[in-house]
């Protein structure tokens, strides 16, 4: 055996040998390395006569072709198998539950948001929204309001500072003490039949155990050609009893005023006081729970609609003062003291939805 031969057959058995890559690499820079065999072996060639060259140099050559080539087909099986090992130990199920208990709560006024909103879908309502910051127009005086009216004083509402309106006079906005005036821009912008809740923020310059400078409310408007005072009682006593989820509950409407609605009525529901607990529904006590009536003839005119021709119904409500009648929470102000200890004992399992079919809360 010629010492080429010798040396491939040495060389080949060692790329053979090799099992990880850093000892295939020793035997590469062994063999073609700047001082490795065949590299060595290479430099001798000049000291040679021209026939040895050729014959040496050629078979040298061939030999460092074979070795490079075992060298790279033993690398790419080499790297094969680690990724098949490490395939095997990083394997993850994705059919495996999600951690059991997640973090973070859903605060009870989204909660019951989403109750609402759910019970007033069923029933064919749409979801509209109006901005925080109004102006008088939409806040009050579409709202059937006298220029005199004494909610529209600085002691109910939050007023910004005066600017020019652009016409030579002056305008300043506010926020939105309440959110009937999303019935105007809705009214203005949408033709009947019409049949919405509108939740969100309101204002007003009031602080203590039930009142907070922002709260939250949700108003409905019904507008169609044939609308009277039973369907908004049917439409409330159905809400009610779904939002409190019980068979029956006892309603009573009182005649009372509002700009905006005429007959107007604010409506109480029964309850009885079992321990610290207040029990909705039947019993011999009263409470007030929300404002409602026929769309005042003066608000369909002021948004371009012919009173003769279509008919209304609105209400609206506090939407905090639900919650916290529904999930017995004594203190307004702690809804919005930012305490995570509190939203973890009133809060609410981030993976149920409040829905009719299963249940609106759990
Ligand atoms: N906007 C009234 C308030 O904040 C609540 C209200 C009463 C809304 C009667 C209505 C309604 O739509 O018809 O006190």
């Amino acid at each position: 055996m010629s010492d080429i031969e010798q040396l491939e057959r040495e060389t080949l058995a060692g790329v053979a040998a090799a099992e990880t890559i850093a000892a295939l690499e020793e035997v590469r820079v062994g063999a073609l390395g700047k001082k490795g065999v065949i590299s060595e072996r290479m430099k001798t060639l000049g000291k040679m006569s021209p026939e040895e060259r050729k014959t040496a140099g050629a078979a040298l050559n061939v030999l460092k072709d074979k070795v490079a080539a075992a060298i790279e087909t033993k690398k790419a099986a080499l790297e094969n198998a680690a990724l098949d090992a490490r395939l095997a130990t990083e394997k993850l199920d994705v059919t495996l539950p999600i951690a059991p208990t997640p973090k973070g709560r859903i605060h009870p006024v989204t909660q019951t948001m989403e109750e609402i909103v759910a019970i007033f879908s069923a029933m064919g309502f749409d979801v509209a929204e109006g901005p925080d910051i109004e102006d008088d127009f939409h806040n009050f005086t579409a709202l059937n309001f006298p220029p005199d009216h004494p909610a529209r004083e600085m002691h109910d509402t939050f007023f910004f500072n005066e600017k020019d309106d652009g016409e030579g006079g002056k305008k300043r906005m506010l926020l939105r003490t309440h959110t009937s005036p999303v019935q105007i821009r809705t009214m203005m912008t949408r033709k009947p039949p019409i049949r919405i809740i509108i939740p969100g923020r309101t204002f007003r310059c009031d602080s203590d155990q039930t009142h907070t400078p922002m709260f939250h409310q949700v108003e409905g408007l019904v507008i169609d050609r044939e609308t009277h005072m039973g369907h908004l009682k049917g439409t409330l006593e159905a809400f009610c009893k779904a939002f409190f989820e019980v068979d029956s509950v006892k309603t009573r409407f009182r005649p009372h005023f509002f700009p905006f609605t005429e007959p107007s009525a604010e409506m109480d529901i029964g309850y009885e006081r079992v321990g610290n607990e207040i029990r909705i529904g039947e019993g011999a006590k009263w409470m007030e729970i929300l404002g409602s009536g026929m769309v005042h003839p003066n608000v369909l005119r002021n948004c371009g609609l012919d009173p003769d021709e279509y008919q209304g119904f609105a209400f609206g409500m506090g939407i905090d003062r639900l919650a916290m009648l529904k999930y017995g929470i004594p203190d307004l102000r702690d809804f919005f003291a930012a305490d995570a200890r509190w939203l973890e004992h009133y809060g609410f399992d981030p993976l149920d939805q409040p829905n009719l079919a299963t249940g609106l809360s759990r």
